[in-house]
């Protein structure tokens, strides 16, 4: 990374295809994975930028102790070995510095990080569904959290329970798209959006107004497609499956939207910064978008090939955090390291 935005060099090795079979992550098989990988996969990186490195930069929260071991050690021998300080990055906030990452020759550059101003970010991955306030960028306060499942685990679970395969979040945005585009939303199933109960109590003080909960509209798609089989013939059980993952897909997005929008009022916002996994999701793009537009927000999204978990956005917000460990030795795996400890 080169001034904490433009990409030089990005290698992504992607595990998917090992957890496909068993319809999720598999922590055993994930950190087998990253120590057989790592070592390859950062070799190409540097070998591809070929330039003078003055900083290494490494995810150590949140997520899978094993997994985030892996590249801490990884990142140590790194640092040590070139003498460069070692900046330690919060998985979260990264997705977060999504939107301003460029390629070299892009034309069309968002603004930087300084001029973003009071801004709302939103960050909905497989792990994660998490508003966050900031006043100025690197300062963050989580405001808004799912209660259960993040967004991204109700895209899988939902994929897994209809036979279309892991993960699922894109394969639903597809078919609900082509769904839409020729019969419109019309005809939708009203499954619950994915709202907390009335009574709830929210999560560590949050107001359940800005909390999302998949819990309910996971089982009301079960409990959908027990109780009306798919037709006998083929293209009315094809037709039929994507009213129901259409039907499925609005129910989340509708909850995100809510969210978003109560956020939005809540507080004067210049900006809205959207990250992780499920921001490819062209509905969420469209429908939060059309919010941040009605709230007067300018809406920031990544590339998207920066969507998904990627090295770049870890050093590219090392650039700014500025939280570079004197001692590379001492940094540790913190599993539930919190958004802006
Ligand atoms: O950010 P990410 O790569 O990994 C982490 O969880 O950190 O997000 C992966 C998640 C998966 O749950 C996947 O199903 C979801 O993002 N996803 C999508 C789409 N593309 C990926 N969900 C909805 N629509 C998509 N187009």
């Amino acid at each position: 990374m080169k001034d904490g935005r433009e990409v030089l060099s990005n290698v992504v090795y992607t595990q998917i295809p090992l957890h496909r079979p068993y319809g999720g992550v598999v922590p055993e098989i994930a950190s087998r994975a990253h120590v057989e990988k790592i070592g390859q996969v950062a070799g190409e990186a540097i070998e591809r930028f070929g330039g003078k490195i003055d900083m290494v930069a490494v995810t150590y929260g949140p997520g899978l102790s094993p997994a985030l071991i892996v590249g801490i050690n990884a990142a140590k021998g790194l640092a040590k070995s070139l003498g460069v300080p070692l900046a330690g990055i919060n998985h979260i906030e990264g997705h977060l510095h999504t939107p301003f990452l460029y390629d070299p020759g892009d034309d069309e550059i968002a603004p930087g990080p300084s001029e973003i101003g009071p801004a709302l970010g939103l960050v909905v991955s497989g792990g994660n569904t998490v508003w966050i306030d900031m006043p100025e960028y690197c300062r963050y306060e989580v405001i808004g959290e799912t209660l259960d499942d993040a967004a991204g685990e109700a895209f899988d679970k939902a994929a897994k329970l209809l036979g279309l395969g892991y993960p699922g979040g894109l394969k639903i945005d597809r078919m609900s798209a082509e769904y839409v585009a020729k019969a419109g939303r019309a005809d939708l199933i009203p499954f619950p959006k994915g709202r907390p109960r009335e009574g709830v109590s929210a999560l560590a003080g949050l107001p359940a107004e800005m909390c999302v909960s998949f819990s309910g509209l996971k089982t009301a798609l079960l409990r959908y497609v027990q109780k009306n089989p798919l037709p006998e013939s083929q293209d009315d059980a094809a037709a039929e499956l994507a009213r129901i993952v259409a039907s499925y897909q609005e129910a989340i997005v509708r909850a995100l939207a809510d969210v978003t929008r109560t956020a939005l009022r809540r507080k004067r916002y210049k900006t809205f910064v959207l990250g992780g996994g499920v921001s490819l999701n062209s509905r969420v793009r469209e429908v939060l978008s059309s919010v941040c537009a009605e709230a007067g927000a300018r809406i920031l999204m990544a590339k998207p090939k920066y969507t998904g978990d990627n090295g770049a956005m870890i050093a590219g917000l090392a650039h700014f955090r500025q939280n570079h460990v004197e001692d590379a030795m001492s940094l540790d795996a913190k599993p539930s390291l919190q958004v802006g400890e």
